[in-house]
């Protein structure tokens, strides 16, 4: 899967943004606030249906404009798809192969993005959502039925939650429908984990020189099954008026056992951390649902020029479609193949 032509228009400072881009890398530099962070957004937004950064999907529309249009084409087993979004201060069209899609996560099938951002250690260091996220993410392009599953957990969860409000007696009745797709949930999850286990310990290896220990855990107490936990926590959830045990609280434990520091890291090495994990991700997620595309926004801002340069070699070695920011291409020079952009004052040029 690869994005073999790009439209964009209205999206923050891109009025009106065209190109095809290369296969492998794409490098686009440009001067601060000339729109580099903005294209990678449009890419991701094309394929997740929501941004990278905590801002309101508002402010993505440019300023005076009442919407936003992504137009992509990406080459899917051979054949080209065209994927197309329309959003308003109030709506949202989603066009798949010229089909009314009914909701944006059905972009995350066609176009499988990820990114590394100057705010990738937050994988690390927040709470435990974007962690779940993170690993829902890698799962939904593993198990088929992961959605579905996980739709039917939250629904059952949000009305178990609201009877444990409003009529506590009655939240048992979702109690079946919690635990059967909970508890599968929890599998499909722990076998991604196990999966995950050997690539990312290598990607770590390579980084930061130091052991990964990574564990999973399931939003229970682990000498218990999810029927049991949930029997132990019933007069708690209903003192909270919610339900307190159960995959929605569940949690990736990460450790990196350096000659540095034995299970602390720094900031840096959150960063290095992280990212690991996502190209781990990635590299999994290729051996399962083919290359996708992966945007690192401006990581030589990011990283000291050593593991600049091993990320930047690394990623080769990827077959996913790569599009790299930075302030000035010789911050790249790493990267000798592919297409080159110029982007300034919200417009792209291809130089190379
Ligand atoms: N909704 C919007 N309408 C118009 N312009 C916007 C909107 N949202 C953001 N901008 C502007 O877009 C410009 C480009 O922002 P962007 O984050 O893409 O820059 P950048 O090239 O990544 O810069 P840096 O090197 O500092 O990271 C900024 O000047 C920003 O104020
Ligand atoms: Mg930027």
């Amino acid at each position: 899967m690869a994005l073999k032509s790009v439209s964009i228009e209205n999206f923050r400072c891109l009025e009106s943004v065209e190109f095809q881009p290369d296969a492998s890398n794409n490098i686009v530099f440009g001067e601060n606030a000339s729109g580099k962070t903005s294209l990678l957004e449009a890419l991701f937004f094309a394929g997740r249906g929501r941004t990278f950064r905590s801002v309101p999907p508002d402010s993505l529309i440019r300023d005076g404009c009442q919407h936003f249009q992504l137009v992509a084409t990406v080459q899917r087993n051979e054949r080209p798809v065209v994927l197309g979004l329309k959003v308003g201060k109030d709506s949202r069209v989603v066009r798949i192969a010229g089909e009314t899609a009914k909701s944006l996560g059905e972009l995350a099938e066609y176009l499988p993005v990820q990114v590394i951002d100057p705010d990738v250690h937050k994988l690390v260091e927040d709470g435990p959502g974007g962690r779940r996220q993170f690993l829902d993410f890698g799962v939904f392009h593993v198990e088929h039925s992961f959605l579905e599953t996980w739709r039917r957990y939250q629904r059952a969860l949000k009305q178990r939650n609201k009877a444990l409000k409003t009529e506590p007696r009655a939240a048992s009745a979702w109690d079946h429908e919690l635990i059967q797709a909970g508890v599968s949930l929890d599998s499909m999850r722990h076998a991604y984990v196990q999966a995950l286990i050997p690539v990312a310990s290598d990607w770590v290896e390579f980084f930061l020189e130091g052991e990964l220990e990574l564990k999973y855990r399931s939003g229970w107490a682990a000498d218990r099954s999810l029927a049991e936990a949930l029997e132990h926590s019933r007069q708690r959830d209903r003192d909270f008026g919610a339900t307190l045990v159960g995959p929605h609280r569940a949690d990736l434990e990460l450790r990196v056992h350096t000659r540095v520091a034995k299970g602390r890291v720094s900031r840096g090495q959150q960063k290095l951390l992280a990212s690991a994990l996502l190209l781990a991700q990635v590299e999994l997620m290729e051996t399962h649902a083919g290359p996708g595309v992966l945007l690192l926004d401006d990581p030589a801002a990011e990283l000291d020029t050593v593991h600049l340069a091993r990320l930047l070699n690394r990623i080769q070695s990827l077959g996913s479609q790569r599009f790299i920011t930075g302030l000035q291409r010789k911050d790249l020079a790493e990267i000798t193949t592919g297409a080159v952009f110029h982007v300034e004052q919200g417009k792209l040029r291809r130089v190379l």
